[in-house]
């Protein structure tokens, strides 16, 4: 539980001064589409600035390794900034790459495959609907297939999601892509042991952690896998669209990204900081996000997100008479919550309402049909309070 001290530093609907958010909506959305701190926009508008006065000095001289005119001796601006985000999540600057998002790392890692007639690629059914599309685009052209495993949910223990990955491995599978947080249901999924017994059966494992830096205590080289892509654009306070790819030293000879331009061959680095002419300003601010975290206290933060999420779930569910699927162990800062059965099932049912409590109620939150019924995803923030979680509450029991 988050104690009386973290609350006391001013956690809750206060902390709206630090975002540009309409005070007049209830966000309860930061999972689906992080909001960027005010600090961290004016630090992306400077780099900005900066790079209008010398568009060509910065992009091409300063930017990436690949330079025109005789090599600089200052490191490139963006492996700078690499450097910093790699060490945020454990990781060597060498092995971390900014990718635009979680599905642009993705892409590429599915995309790098190399794949036989009869393989397959191996997902969970709480898989991200876009990452399993591109599974099945890149499976489908060399005669491969996706595989969906059937997770336990509701779920008691973590080890029955351990169990059920495991015993779904067979001869033919040749990638697992696991959530490290799972989107609509907002599990916490055991990456590092189920990585362990992939790694015992010789199969290599992409994570999609599209949640979970910032969310929750990243490592990214001890879970033991092979690829990691998330998102920073979330939980960790960056401006979007800013994410990463890690990848293991032994995952990165045939990896490229999904936009080959003048790194090809050269390397992690060389091949993903050059992908064209884009906008670094998101990942250059992107250390700013991490110094306003630090700032407010990267363990407190968690901590007050970690715990109004589960004490929202929990408040719904009673408010409601619905049941939870999980237990605070699986929980991160976003908890997902059965809605009472007469609010429908469908996907238009959940289209409806989402607008409703929108337009009507002034909240926004991720709503959701999945298996016969309609579920919502808490995104807890420090800028939420119980209050908001109670608007909440309220809007559904006056419908
Ligand atoms: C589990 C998961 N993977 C991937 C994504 C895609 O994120 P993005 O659109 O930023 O690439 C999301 C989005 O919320 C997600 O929940």
């Amino acid at each position: 539980m988050v104690s009386q001290g973290d609350r006391m530093l001013g956690f809750g609907r206060s902390m709206l001064a630090q975002w540009r958010l309409d005070p007049e909506v209830i966000y309860l959305n930061h999972g689906t589409v992080g909001a960027t701190p005010r600090r961290v926009l004016a630090k992306q508008q400077e780099i900005r600035d900066e790079i209008e006065r010398r568009p060509s000095q910065f992009l091409l001289r300063e930017l990436t390794g690949i330079v025109v005119g005789m090599p600089r001796p200052a490191a490139p601006r963006l492996r700078a900034a690499a450097n910093e985000m790699a060490s945020f999540v454990g990781a060597k600057g060498d092995d971390f790459a900014f990718v635009e998002n979680a599905t642009t790392g993705v892409n590429a890692v599915l995309r790098s495959l190399d794949l036989g007639e009869g393989d397959e690629v191996l997902v969970t059914d709480h898989v991200y609907g876009a990452v399993a599309k591109a599974a099945a685009f890149v499976t489908r052209r060399q005669g491969a297939h996706v595989r969906s495993i059937e997770l336990p949910y509701p779920v008691a223990a973590s080890d029955q999601i351990v169990t059920a990955v495991m015993s779904a491995i067979g001869p033919r599978t040749r990638i697992l892509v696991l959530d490290h947080i799972t989107s609509e249901s907002a599990l916490v999924l055991p990456v590092r042991e189920i990585a362990a017994g992939c790694r015992s059966k010789g199969v290599p494992v992409l994570v999609d952690g599209a949640h979970a830096p910032g969310a929750l205590p990243l490592d990214v080289p001890s879970l033991g896998v092979d690829w990691y892509s998330a998102n920073l654009h979330k939980w960790a306070f960056t401006p979007r669209p800013s994410g990463f790819l890690w990848a293991a030293p032994m995952r990165q000879q045939n990896l490229h990204p999904a936009v080959i331009s003048w790194g090809l061959d050269q390397g992690l680095s060389a091949e993903f900081d050059l992908t064209g002419t884009r906008d670094p300003s998101p990942f250059l601010a992107a250390p700013e996000g991490i110094a306003f975290l630090r700032d407010l206290g990267v363990d407190a933060v968690r901590a007050y997100n970690h715990s109004l999420a589960w004490e929202a779930a929990q408040l719904l569910s009673r408010r409601w008479g619905t049941k939870l699927g999980m237990g605070e162990e699986m929980v991160g800062t976003m908890a997902t919550v059965p809605l009472p059965e007469r609010m429908g099932s469908t996907a238009e049912d959940a289209n409806r309402l989402r607008d409703a409590l929108l337009f009507e109620d002034r909240i926004e939150i991720q709503l959701h049909a999945w298996r016969d019924r309609l579920w919502v995803r808490v995104s807890a923030q420090i800028y939420n309070d119980l209050s908001d979680v109670e608007r909440l509450a309220a809007a559904i029991e006056g419908r």
